[in-house]
């Protein structure tokens, strides 16, 4: 059966990044429906006008997975209270150029992991502002903030139990939420997608 793809996006580009952790243990516990596409954000250049209609292979093949995708699950680190410029960067080349928003009509999720108590909520509150202006379907329910105190390991593995669960909470309605939305042709006699009733045990 044909799985779900999910381009996840991580606002957070540093070596020992948190929310790259967070995306691993997204990506760990994912259901069998689902198929996780990624990029590195930190690959594309700064967007300019000037380059907006022959840009680099680094944003085509950005460009091409934005396309392949089903569904968008963004997972960013919350910088003064908003979400960080090289993440807002690839969010802008994939609106472009004018008329061309590759982002349109996509199903969306919102995550963050921060050192702080705030959990993120600045940034997913700027982040979602932004994506409902491009017309992607953010998922409202549940909020994941998370904030992180001792979840991870020396290597990086989350191991904190409740967060494990609310990872697999938040894929069970994230699935039901792209499921909703992905219109009927899209998921014909070629494409039937299934849909997981549990998640998996680690
Ligand atoms: C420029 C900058 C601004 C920050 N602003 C905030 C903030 O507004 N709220 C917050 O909770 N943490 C803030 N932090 C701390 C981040 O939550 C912390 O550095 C976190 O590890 C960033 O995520 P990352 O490790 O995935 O890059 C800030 C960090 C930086 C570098």
């Amino acid at each position: 059966m044909e799985k779900i793809r999910v381009l996840t996006l991580v606002g957070g580009i540093s070596r020992d990044s948190l929310n790259k952790k967070l995306y691993h243990a997204v990506k760990e516990r994912a259901p069998q429906s689902i198929k996780i596409l990624t990029f590195d954000i930190s690959k594309i250049p700064f967007f300019s006008q000037d380059i907006e209609n022959d840009p680099p292979d680094s944003v085509i093949e950005f460009k091409d997975l934005i396309r392949e995708a089903d569904a968008v699950l963004f997972i960013t680190p919350e910088y003064n209270r908003s979400f960080p410029g090289v993440l807002k960067n690839a969010i802008d080349w994939g609106s472009r150029p004018y008329g061309q928003n590759l982002w349109d009509k996509k199903p969306a999720g919102v995550m963050g992991a921060t050192v702080s108590n705030v959990g993120t909520f600045g940034a997913q509150h700027h982040l979602r502002q932004v994506l409902a202006y491009l017309n992607l379907s953010v998922m409202a329910q549940p909020e994941f903030y998370f904030t992180s105190k001792n979840s991870f390991d020396e290597k990086g593995v989350l191991t904190d139990e409740k967060t494990k669960k609310f990872i697999d909470q938040y894929w069970r309605a994230f699935s039901d939420w792209i499921i909703k939305l992905i219109p009927s042709s899209e998921k014909g006699e070629s494409r039937e997608f299934a849909k997981d009733e549990h998640p998996p045990t680690h």
